[in-house]
């Protein structure tokens, strides 16, 4: 029976929980964080500055696993099902920990009840972009041809339930046109073909729009930030141009699968608070285009009851602007 258990807990099929011996002297190996995201978009760019500066807290190294698809809930999904011993963990963001569930039906993990929320990150507001050689000069323009032409408009997107498809969704809603999302396995695929002119538009984050708004490759027309940003010099935002309130943020975080001890939530997010308190780190987040939260709101508890508020939130918005899971 031992060498049974001794191989079910080796294979990961049931994890015992981590020894006392094993969380005085955590971590002691490497740790992954999945990133449900194709490499080189905004949830990926964001996890790998926030894991730099936490493993330098931790003297331990953080691998980032891209595992893409789906809006991210297959990468969810697979850290759901990963072992609780403190060495794997999720990115999470807005879509497969808020969204997913008001979008596919049989969503193999519950964001609540299948995670422990271990520290929030900084948020990134979106920024609406078409390609450099685009004739659309502003949201009036583009919102004029989508008037015109009814399902025209191709928006590239992170896969449904990201957010630059339901931003996008929430956008054409709201401005009273009829547009075509195109999925991608992240917004880095995504901005690609927008920059190849294989698009019209998309939203894209701000920390990865931004090198090539200033390197002249898209073009910036509309921020969902409540107010202008000066890292997008003469972008107004989405609010003041063309619909009201237009206003939303990708915010992510660090989850754990359940049963992951409170000890190791406690050791990551310690790590973080030191890393928040670092001006110099901070700085260079800000200059990126991502907006720091007040530190309370980094905290495991407020994490865990955002994420459920959130989800909430998010199933009467996809209701009332009927977005689907095309
Ligand atoms: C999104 O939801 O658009 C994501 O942030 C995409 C990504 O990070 O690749």
């Amino acid at each position: 029976m031992k060498n049974l258990i001794a191989a079910l807990t080796i294979a990961g099929a049931f994890a015992l929980p981590m020894s006392s011996q094993a969380q005085d002297d955590y971590p002691n190996r490497a740790i992954t964080w999945i990133v449900p995201f194709a490499a080189g978009g905004p949830t990926d760019a964001m996890a790998r500055n926030v894991a730099n500066r936490v493993s330098q807290e931790l003297g331990q190294t953080i691998l980032v696993e891209n595992v893409g698809g789906a809006g991210g809930t297959i990468g969810a999904t697979k850290a759901a099902k990963s072992a609780p011993d403190g060495y794997t963990f999720l990115v999470g963001h807005i879509g497969y920990m808020a969204a997913a569930p008001s979008l596919y039906s049989s969503l193999p993990y519950d964001p609540v009840k299948d995670f422990k929320a271990v520290f929030r990150f900084p948020d990134t507001p979106l920024v609406l972009l078409v390609g450099a050689s685009s004739p659309y000069q502003s949201v009036s323009d583009l919102v004029a041809y989508g008037k015109q032409h009814p399902g025209k408009l191709n928006f590239s997107n992170a896969g449904v339930g990201s957010t630059s498809h339901l931003v996008a969704a929430m956008f054409a809603s709201q401005a009273g046109i009829e547009i075509t999302p195109i999925a991608y396995k992240g917004a880095g695929p995504a901005l690609n073909d927008l920059m190849g002119n294989q698009v019209d538009a998309m939203f894209d984050q701000t920390n990865t729009a931004l090198p090539q708004t200033k390197g002249g490759k898209v073009r910036a027309l509309g921020l969902t930030s409540p107010d202008r940003m000066a890292q997008f010099p003469d972008v107004p935002t989405i609010g003041e141009k063309a619909i009201p309130k237009f206003e939303v943020a990708t915010w992510f975080g660090l989850y754990a699968p359940k049963g992951t001890p409170d000890q190791v939530v406690q050791t990551l997010y310690q790590a973080w608070q030191k890393a928040v308190q670092d001006k110099d780190f901070t700085s260079k987040m800000s200059d990126q285009g991502i907006k720091l939260l007040p530190p309370e709101q980094y905290a495991p508890a407020a994490f865990q009851q955002f994420t459920a508020n959130e989800g909430k939130r998010w199933a009467a918005v996809i209701k009332q602007a009927g977005i689907t899971l095309q």
